[in-house]
């Protein structure tokens, strides 16, 4: 099911999300199915679930051909370098502003079966993971300097 996106200023967007208490739980599985739809609806890189109305901590991107569905996700890496990059905001529509993010990243998250996975990232995956993590923090583009 396609879900629609919320936009600035919903207070869901401004909220910490939840973590996820079960990976398994049928709902959660739904709503990675409607996620993945509603991005590739969009042809958007990424989409945090608070964008669609679910305060939780989980995401999913998808790069060329690559998804990733992160569960819980945290940064175990943050590189020292970074790099100013424009960029957009399902959120935001029609906003685009330069963001500086860490060039490399690696983070750790539970897979939709529930396995720990860890990513190693750097270039727009790097970029697209800071993005949608800070959407689990009530973080958006227009509140980074
Ligand atoms: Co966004």
């Amino acid at each position: 099911m396609i879900l629609p996106i919320l936009t600035y200023p919903n207070s869901i967007l401004k909220k910490k999300a939840e973590t996820v208490k079960d990976p398994l739980d049928s709902e959660i599985k739904r709503l990675v199915l409607d996620m993945l739809e509603t991005l590739e609806k969009n042809s958007g890189i990424g989409l945090a679930a608070p964008q669609v109305g679910q305060s939780l901590r989980l995401c999913v991107i998808k790069i060329k051909n690559e998804t990733h569905i992160l569960i819980n996700p945290k940064f175990r890496y943050k590189s020292w370098r970074k790099k100013i990059e424009e960029e957009g905001c399902f959120s935001l529509p029609g906003e685009y502003k330069p963001v500086k993010r860490h060039l490399k990243v690696t983070v750790e998250a539970l897979n939709r079966k529930g396995e720990k996975i860890t990513l190693k990232a750097e270039g727009l995956l790097s970029r697209a993971l800071q993005h949608e993590i800070d959407h689990l923090d009530g973080i958006l583009i227009i509140d980074k300097k």
